[in-house]
């Protein structure tokens, strides 16, 4: 069955600028109103500057007023399906909580599982 929130990562994914990995990710976040916001990974020749596909997508969101989000993709082309990294799962936390993820690749394989699954006893606001 097709999903739009993967088949919209897919397509971002196209956009990745990843010359020096060469490993393009593609994420879709879906907002509580079904808006769809799509972000690729964007590396820079400093390395350290690169930004997740991930943050990209949710950053979008954010900064276009979107807060309470229902879904989350994370594409890559991975037999072993891609996870989001350290960094961005903390970043998922703080805008997502324990929402619902996908994980997949081109070839039509995915998993849906729970961010608290990936990120058990976050760090967040309710600590402050
Ligand atoms: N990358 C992502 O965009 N998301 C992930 O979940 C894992 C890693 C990017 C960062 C870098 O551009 C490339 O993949 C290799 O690490």
């Amino acid at each position: 069955m097709s999903d739009a929130l993967v088949d919209a990562a897919v397509a971002v994914r196209d956009n990745a600028h990843a010359p020096f990995s060469k490993f393009k990710v593609g994420a879709a976040v879906q907002d509580a109103s079904g808006r769809i916001f799509t972000g690729c990974n964007v590396e820079n020749a400093t390395y350290g500057l690169t930004v997740c596909a991930e943050r990209v997508a949710i950053f979008k969101a954010v900064s276009e007023g979107a807060r309470k989000f229902t879904r989350v993709a994370v594409v890559a082309d991975t037999d072993t399906l891609t996870p989001p990294c350290g960094a961005c799962r903390q970043i998922l936390w703080e805008f997502c909580g324990d929402v619902e993820l996908v994980m997949a690749n081109l070839e039509g394989k995915s998993e849906t599982l729970q961010l608290a699954t990936l990120f058990p006893r976050a760090f967040d606001a309710s600590f402050l």
